[in-house]
């Protein structure tokens, strides 16, 4: 007889609530699965936005996605004050749970619960993929960032090397969702994880985007992981 099996995860249309139920599936273990299927290099790139933002201390920044808050406790060790936001309560309730010292809230990232120019620096690390609407997204970090303030956004882009491109996208596909099962509270988000690195735009589609959405400038970026992860940056007009 068949097993009868729930599956949760989400769609390439990225509804929001199937997003956050997606994500509550797999907090329990998302911090450790994280670092197994990156091989510890989750770390390095989470350090890298740090140093990409520029922080002083007594800054304010905004880290939108926060998840369990793993981005927002690297933020705070620059001295500046950092508030993660995200959508999933499940995410939410798990960072509390092992960093009750991080200030995490509720909140989406296409209607941020903050006033206009509030933060000098607002970053996203490995959720703007998957928001339903990336422009809208933008201008929404924008509103709440002030005049020359700083936008880090760390996401996974496509390696520059054609042949390292082909092993990655084997990977991808087929041996991450394998390690997945071994490892994720819901392996099935990471055949999601797949398919939406797949269709996310390259570096140059990335930075024509931010720049698009404005009023952001002086848009650019750099590779981390031969391209596996690129950060992007901008300034606030
Ligand atoms: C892959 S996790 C990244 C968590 C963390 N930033 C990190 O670096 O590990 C993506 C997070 O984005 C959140 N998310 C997705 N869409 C969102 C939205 N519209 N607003 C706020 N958070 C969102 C999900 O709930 C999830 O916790």
């Amino acid at each position: 007889m068949a097993e009868l099996v729930l599956v949760t995860r989400a769609d390439l249309d990225k509804q929001p609530h199937e997003v956050a139920e997606m994500f509550d599936g797999v907090a329990k273990r998302y911090d450790l699965t994280n670092t197994v299927l990156s091989f510890g290099q989750d770390r390095g790139w989470r350090r890298a936005t740090r140093t990409a933002l520029g922080l002083r201390p007594g800054e304010r920044v905004l880290d939108v996605g926060a998840g369990t808050g793993i981005s927002t406790e690297e933020l705070g060790r620059s001295g500046a004050f950092a508030v993660g936001a995200d959508l999933s309560v499940g995410m939410l309730q798990a960072g509390r749970r092992v960093r009750a010292e991080v200030p995490l809230l509720a909140g989406d990232a296409l209607r941020l619960p903050f006033a206009d120019g509030v933060f000098d620096a607002v970053t996203i690390s490995f959720a703007l993929r998957n928001v339903v609407d990336t422009g809208a997204a933008l201008r929404e970090f924008a509103r709440v960032t002030r005049p020359g303030g700083r936008l880090v956004v760390c996401e996974f882009s496509h390696p520059t090397s054609t042949a390292f491109r082909t092993i990655y996208m084997q990977y991808l596909m087929r041996s991450l969702p394998t390690v997945a099962r071994g490892v994720s509270s819901n392996p099935e988000a990471y055949v999601y994880l797949a398919e939406s690195i797949r269709a996310w735009p390259d570096q140059q589609g990335l930075a024509d985007r931010i720049a698009a959405a404005g009023p952001w400038d002086r848009v650019g970026w750099r590779n981390l992981s031969g391209g596996i992860v690129a950060l992007h940056r901008a300034t606030r007009v």
